[in-house]
């Protein structure tokens, strides 16, 4: 960590005290409480950008962790860097989950990144374990406002078009990368280019494939590729409030798409319609799928500047009238990564961490069939040894490649038992090749 780490000589403190505490720690470079006594003073004088690289190298030096991670929060939150402050207080609250301030910290993150669920939750819990820490104004904020209950129901997060992740960001899946670009990227940057040569708009595309793959992560860079806001839906979270007013409150979702448009609107878990009509009881859910349907139909024929996208890990469990054209009309397979797209990832994920020598080829060579998801517990766990090891001898101490073969014999793949899953429906409910890419994948590694 330290190695990132620029000192600021450039600060030109204007505040006296602010200098005299600089000079001393010019002396005294490893003296953690007094960079914490600068980083804080710096925070008030309202220098964040200099306050946090102190708060970081704190970090890096594993010293007054809490705090140190506490304040590279606030900090962040005043940047507007909404990402990176969610990191930091993640990070905290992982270590002491009923952190009061942390998790007041949290809900003001939520709150910024309009995730007002979250933010009441964090906020009710802070205030439980500390009622000094009520925040009226902030409270205020949180509460569902007249124009808020379309906005927040069931919506987990919402990037602006020049934040968030892109393609460079997503590992390998370079063919899946190829087909999204030029079937969805491509269309809804240039509809006349498109329209010229008799192809349509509109019509959305259903992900699937084995967990920790990156379907969720895709979606978001396709946003990002777009340079579209992205609105995620979490559908099981939405269908549980729906009982009652659901048809109302779902096409305010739409709407509220629209209204931010260009938009990549995408649904997780769209299996969670498929499967409510299955158990279809009551009226009232055959009224939100009918709503649902319309509103992807509407989409279809107002060609506007939104895309949708949906995700499932059990296709077979999505209604067939969701594929009808202009809904989501084309179904793409998710696989996990090949050989160098696990190389990739392992670089990808490890590049913001101290690291010694590595051989990435190596490593992808021995995980065969791992998830992303599967790489990034990997790496964690090798992070783990690094720390303990960091902790024994006070010094950070890089990960190393033995630490990666280490935690790579503990832990285990997760994708197989999806394909295990899937294979009968592969090989007996594939009249229509909506699982050819899965099939294709499969016979090529030896899983049917
Ligand atoms: N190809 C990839 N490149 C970079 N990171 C990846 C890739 N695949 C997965 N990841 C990482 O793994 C995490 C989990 O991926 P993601 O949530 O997108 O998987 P998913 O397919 O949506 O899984 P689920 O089916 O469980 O919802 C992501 O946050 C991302 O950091
Ligand atoms: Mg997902």
């Amino acid at each position: 960590m330290g190695a990132g780490y620029t000192a600021p000589m450039q600060d030109r403190p204007t505040d006296p005290t602010l200098k005299l505490l600089l000079e001393a720690l010019a002396l005294a470079p490893d003296n953690a409480p007094l960079r914490m006594h600068v980083a804080t003073a710096m925070e008030k004088a309202a220098q964040p950008r200099d306050a946090l690289s102190h708060f970081e190298r704190l970090l890096g030096d594993r010293a007054l962790g809490d705090d140190a991670g506490l304040g590279a929060a606030r900090c962040a939150l005043s940047l507007g860097e909404l990402d990176r402050a969610l990191g930091f207080v993640n990070a905290v609250l992982t270590s002491v989950p009923e952190h009061a301030m942390g998790l007041l910290l949290r809900a003001r993150v939520h709150e910024r990144r309009n995730e007002h669920r979250d933010a009441r939750r964090d906020y009710e819990r802070a205030v439980q374990l500390d009622p000094e820490l009520a925040d009226t104004k902030l409270w205020d904020a949180l509460l569902p406002s007249r124009e808020e209950p379309d906005g927040a129901v069931g919506k987990e997060a919402e990037t602006g078009p020049r934040e968030g992740v892109t393609f460079a960001d997503v590992g390998g899946l370079d063919d899946v990368k190829e087909r999204i670009r030029m079937r969805i990227v491509l269309p809804f940057q240039k509809p006349d280019l498109f329209a010229a040569f008799g192809k349509k708009g509109g019509g959305g595309m259903l992900f699937y494939g084995p967990p920790g793959c990156g379907k969720t992560f895709l979606a978001r860079a396709t946003a990002g590729e777009c340079g579209a806001h992205f609105v995620s839906v979490g559908l099981h979270e939405v269908l549980d409030m729906w009982i009652g007013n659901s048809e109302r409150q779902l096409h305010a979702i739409f709407e509220d798409a629209r209204r931010r448009a260009p938009t990549v609107l995408f649904f997780d878990e769209v299996d969670a319609l498929g499967m409510q009509r299955a158990k279809l009881v009551t009226g009232a859910m055959r009224g939100v799928i009918t709503q649902f349907l319309a509103e992807l139909d509407g989409f279809a024929s107002r060609n506007e500047k939104v895309l949708v996208l949906g995700a499932t890990n059990t296709p077979w469990d999505v209604d067939s009238a969701f594929r009808r054209p202009g809904r989501f009309s084309q179904v793409l397979f998710v696989p996990p990564p090949d050989r160098p797209g696990r190389a990739q990832i392992l670089k990808l994920k490890l590049a913001e961490k101290p690291q010694g020598p590595m051989d990435f080829l190596r490593l992808a060579e021995v995980t065969e069939g791992w998830s992303g998801a599967d790489l990034e517990n990997l790496i964690d766990a090798a992070a783990e040894s690094a720390i303990g090891k960091s902790l024994a001898s006070g010094k950070v101490e890089p990960i190393t490649m033995p630490m990666l073969e280490a935690a790579r014999a503990r832990l285990r793949p997760s994708t197989r038992e999806w394909f295990g899953t899937i294979r009968n429906h592969v090989q007996f409910a594939n009249e229509s090749g909506q699982y050819d890419e899965a099939a294709d994948y499969m016979r090529r590694h030896n899983l049917m």
